[in-house]
């Protein structure tokens, strides 16, 4: 089932040019990119977002790393994309994350671990609706669809 999910490049993502590599493992996966844009998290927006965890002790440090620069925003697209995705980027911490995930390559922290993916549908639905206007959403259809799985399976 083709699915839509929020991704975001935290700010240590932009801080360590680590931007392009981190899209790039998206892409090459086949994924589509409908939605990106450039900004700065408020801690208006940081509550919204992290509605789940804004009573958490650890909280105000999370909304102090989220908000301290800026980072990037993304809707993607693509078979199963909410799983899949959050497979790609692995366990919360960068040293329990597998190798080979996103946070198992270039993360040793569990703070500082560079991606944020919707862990669910309804998650998905919620953060999308935060972070993006219906005009600012371009799906397409890739032409390269047919090289990447076969009809019958998406
Ligand atoms: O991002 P993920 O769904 O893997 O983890 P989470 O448990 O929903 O926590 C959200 C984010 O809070 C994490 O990605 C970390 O950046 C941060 N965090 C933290 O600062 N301190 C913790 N003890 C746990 C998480
Ligand atoms: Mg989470």
């Amino acid at each position: 089932m083709t699915e839509r999910t929020l991704v975001l490049l935290k700010p240590d993502s932009i801080q360590r040019r680590l931007a392009g590599r981190i899209i790039s493992r998206f892409e090459d996966k086949g994924l589509n990119l409908v939605a990106m844009k450039m900004m700065r998290v408020t801690p208006e927006l940081a509550k919204r977002h992290y509605a789940e965890h804004a009573a958490k002790a650890w909280y105000p440090s999370l909304e102090g790393f989220i908000t301290s620069g800026p980072i990037v925003a993304m809707l993607i697209e693509g078979p199963e994309a909410i799983r899949v995705i959050r497979e790609m980027v692995g366990a919360t911490n960068g040293r329990d994350a597998a190798a080979g995930t996103i946070r198992g390559t270039f993360g040793s922290s569990r703070q500082l671990n560079l991606v944020h993916a919707s862990d669910g549908p309804v998650a998905a639905k919620r953060e999308a609706d935060i972070f993006f206007r219906p005009e600012e959403i371009n799906g397409f259809e890739p032409t390269l669809r047919p090289w990447v799985a076969a009809n019958d399976e998406v």
